[in-house]
């Protein structure tokens, strides 16, 4: 744990390049909001003391992200000074040095903060900047030094000279400060800028003057990439699509096509699994050991065991026990739990069910609301009749019960155990242990009917 010191976190901004109603901190890379990456570094560091500037429209962080961290608000968004001197009542005694950083800087790393520490603790800074160089600074604050190669002030982009422009080193927006100077020089800043904001910047160019040590630490481009518009959060997009990947597969995964793959943040993935081109796992997902997932398939939140197989299906909020087959083509969704062994075949669907060790629902069939037990099958194009319009009910199918081929099992209704329901039944009450339930008419052959036609229409005799 890093003693005395707390990360605030900047949230508040509008985002006004991301054209959105979602506060820009919310936008989700890989699954996860940015915001939580941001987090995530900080606690890695080692710093669990973290308070989150936001706006009063931020209301969703504060409800996205609990009581993980505290909140302090900014009423007017006068600017990123202004942010950080909301949280000057609420800062703890013991804080003697203050991180700020970004929520739209979702490379950050552990290291990156710990380093930034290291760096201010060393140079007995009052101030620490991350820089980096961009071969494209557009949109940041460019790092203006002395011949020295003392760090002087950060300007932003709309502020800048074109000889400060064409500067390459950028403001990264994230800062190790001692606080007592950080609140005394954000307490006289003025908004005479272009944009006529409060600039946290301007703390730096004021510690300058008081012969202050501002120090920096240089780093490499991908850590520090801030987003500010859509084209940015694909960019990030990318790298963290790339390292998830690259982390599954050294954990042990297969990933046949990285190029053509999606796995979010926070999934887990068993060893020895093989995921197939055209694949998307997300939220909550975690997948055993051996199996086989893809190719075209989309899991959300889905809790499988080892050894099971998914092809070209999509799965939300379900769970598959060892050795579960699904597809080509299913669609599970969410409250669908599949027994050991158990299939959901083409064109199947099913919601709220659970289908018991080894049943087989192999094709064309709704499943809605149903209690299965072991070792059923259930035949192609069976429909669980089970909304009303008004209401939705249950279907109980008991161990070893057949369903032949086209049932309705109009809810609430239960099938016995090993009972039959005889192909094309509209099955309306319940079917008792061991019995065969027939529902259809009997089948009447007329003899010669088309010979009879055909002579009718003068088409001649056959025999
Ligand atoms: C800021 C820096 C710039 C740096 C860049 C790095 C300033 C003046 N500029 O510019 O030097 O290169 O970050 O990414 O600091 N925010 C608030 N309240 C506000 C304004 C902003 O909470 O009133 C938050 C935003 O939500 C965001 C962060 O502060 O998370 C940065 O604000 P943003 O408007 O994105 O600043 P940049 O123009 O990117
Ligand atoms: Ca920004």
């Amino acid at each position: 744990m890093s003693k005395g010191v707390m990360a605030v976190v900047l949230a508040a901004g509008k985002g006004k390049r991301m054209k959105s109603r979602l506060p820009k901190v919310m936008h989700r890379v890989c699954g996860k909001p940015m915001l939580g990456y941001v987090l995530d570094a900080a606690r890695g560091a080692g710093i669990d003391e973290i308070m989150v500037v936001i706006s009063p429209e931020g209301e969703l962080i504060r409800e996205t992200f609990g009581h993980e961290v505290r909140y302090v608000y900014q009423r007017e968004r006068l600017g990123t000074g202004h942010a950080v001197l909301q949280t000057v009542n609420d800062i703890p005694p013991e804080v003697d040095t203050i991180l700020v950083l970004s929520g739209d800087t979702p490379l950050l790393t552990s290291q990156l903060l710990q380093e930034l520490l290291a760096t201010h603790r060393r140079e007995g800074a009052a101030a620490t900047l991350v820089t980096t160089e961009l071969p494209d600074p557009t949109g940041y604050g460019r790092v203006v030094r002395d011949q020295g190669g003392r760090v002087l002030r950060i300007v932003e982009e709309v502020d800048a000279s074109p000889e400060e422009r064409a500067i390459k080193e950028i403001n990264a927006g994230a800062y190790a400060f001692q606080r007592q100077p950080l609140f005394a020089a954000l307490e006289e800043l003025t908004p005479a800028n272009a944009q006529g904001e409060y600039y946290l910047t301007d703390v730096l160019t004021s510690f300058q003057q008081q012969g202050l040590v501002v120090a920096a630490l240089l780093t490499d481009r991908e850590t520090v990439l801030g987003v500010n518009n859509r084209v940015q959060l694909a960019e990030v997009e990318q790298l963290v699509r790339r390292q998830i990947l690259e982390e599954v597969m050294l954990a042990g995964v297969t990933i046949i096509d990285p190029a053509s793959t999606f796995i979010e943040a926070g999934v887990e993935i068993g060893r020895d699994t093989v995921i197939y081109p055209f694949t998307i796992i997300g939220g909550n997902s975690k997948i055993g050991e051996g199996c086989s997932i893809g190719p075209a398939s989309r899991l959300t939140s889905v809790w499988t065991g080892p050894g099971v197989k998914v092809e070209f299906s999509v799965l939300t909020d379900c769970r598959l026990e060892a050795g579960v087959v699904v597809g080509p083509y299913a669609y599970l969704r969410p409250g669908a739990h599949l027994g050991e062994g158990a299939k959901a075949g083409t064109f199947v669907e099913i919601k709220k069910s659970q289908i018991g060790k080894n049943s087989k629902v192999p094709h064309l069939s709704y499943v809605g609301d149903t209690f299965i037990a072991a070792d059923v099958n259930i035949g192609a194009g069976t429909i669980t009749c089970n909304y009303d319009g008004w209401e939705k009910h249950v279907t109980h199918i008991e161990e070893g019960a057949f369903i032949g081929s086209n049932t309705n099992l109009v809810a609430p209704v239960r099938i016995g155990k090993r009972a039959v329901t005889g192909a094309g039944s509209t099955i309306t009450k319940d079917v008792p242990d061991y019995a065969l339930a027939l529902e259809r008419s009997e089948q009447k052959n007329i003899p010669d009917w088309m010979k009879k036609k055909l002579r009718e229409r003068g088409l001649g005799e056959e025999d």
